[in-house]
């Protein structure tokens, strides 16, 4: 039986860390959907295509080979860019690219394929449970405090040397989450049978504890 476990949330709620958790513990792998979409802005503003241009966001995105390795490491066209998707102008960026219907398109079949050829796996993203996968294992939706999530971040933002106020890491999640619940495809909201789970105060085993047993529950009943 394939087991997919859709993680999906605005950031800063912990997805990518509970999603290595759930992975660890269920020995599956784990896809960072995110990833691709920053590989993908990374390639069109290299390519300095116009971001507001969704063809030709979309041409690249077919163009682009994107392979994400073990560990959190992202290739662009064999290329290691996984601190450069990290970086500040992809991170200003990928909303806008991500927001474009032709270029999920493309993502999203890599997406289905990549699970296919895994035999299953973690999916982290913002529409995982809504349209990747509805009719994934277990669906999370996590959610976190507006200030918590700005707090992480800007931890985020320190551990790669990026001195940022907690105020100006708040109002780039802000405009973010505007754009990514705001557009008219595959819009960040839960599934309606997402467990929704606020991590505000939850430590992340506690989090991983709670999905890993959810999964098994759901295999049982299978
Ligand atoms: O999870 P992240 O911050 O790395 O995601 C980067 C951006 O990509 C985010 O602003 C929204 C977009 N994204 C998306 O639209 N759909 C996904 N499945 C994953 C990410």
């Amino acid at each position: 039986m394939t087991i997919v476990i859709a993680i999906d949330g605005p950031s800063g709620t912990g997805k990518s860390t509970v999603a290595r958790g759930v992975a660890a513990a269920l020995s599956l792998p784990v896809l960072d959907t995110g990833a691709m979409y920053r590989a993908v802005t990374l390639a069109a503003l290299e390519a300095e295509v116009p971001l507001d241009d969704a063809e030709a966001c979309a041409a690249i995105a077919r163009q682009c080979v994107v392979t994400l390795e073990d560990g959190g490491v992202t290739l662009l066209d064999g290329r290691d860019v996984h601190a450069e998707i990290r970086g500040p102008v992809v991170t200003a960026a990928v909303s806008i690219v991500a927001a474009h219907p032709p270029v999920r398109e493309v993502l999203v079949a890599r997406q289905r394929a990549w699970v296919a050829e895994h035999g299953g796996g973690v999916v982290e993203g913002r529409d995982i449970g809504t349209v990747v996968f509805p009719d994934a294992t277990v669906k999370v939706y996590l959610v976190a405090a507006d200030e918590e999530r700005a707090r992480r971040r800007q931890r985020d933002e320190l551990a790669a040397a990026r001195n940022v106020a907690v105020e100006e890491v708040k109002a780039a999640l802000d405009r973010r989450d505007a754009i990514d619940s705001g557009r008219t495809v595959s819009p960040l909201r839960p599934a309606d049978d997402a467990i929704v789970i606020d991590t505000t105060h939850l430590d992340v085993d506690t989090v991983v504890a709670d999905v890993v047993a959810r999964v098994r529950a759901a295999e049982a009943s299978r």
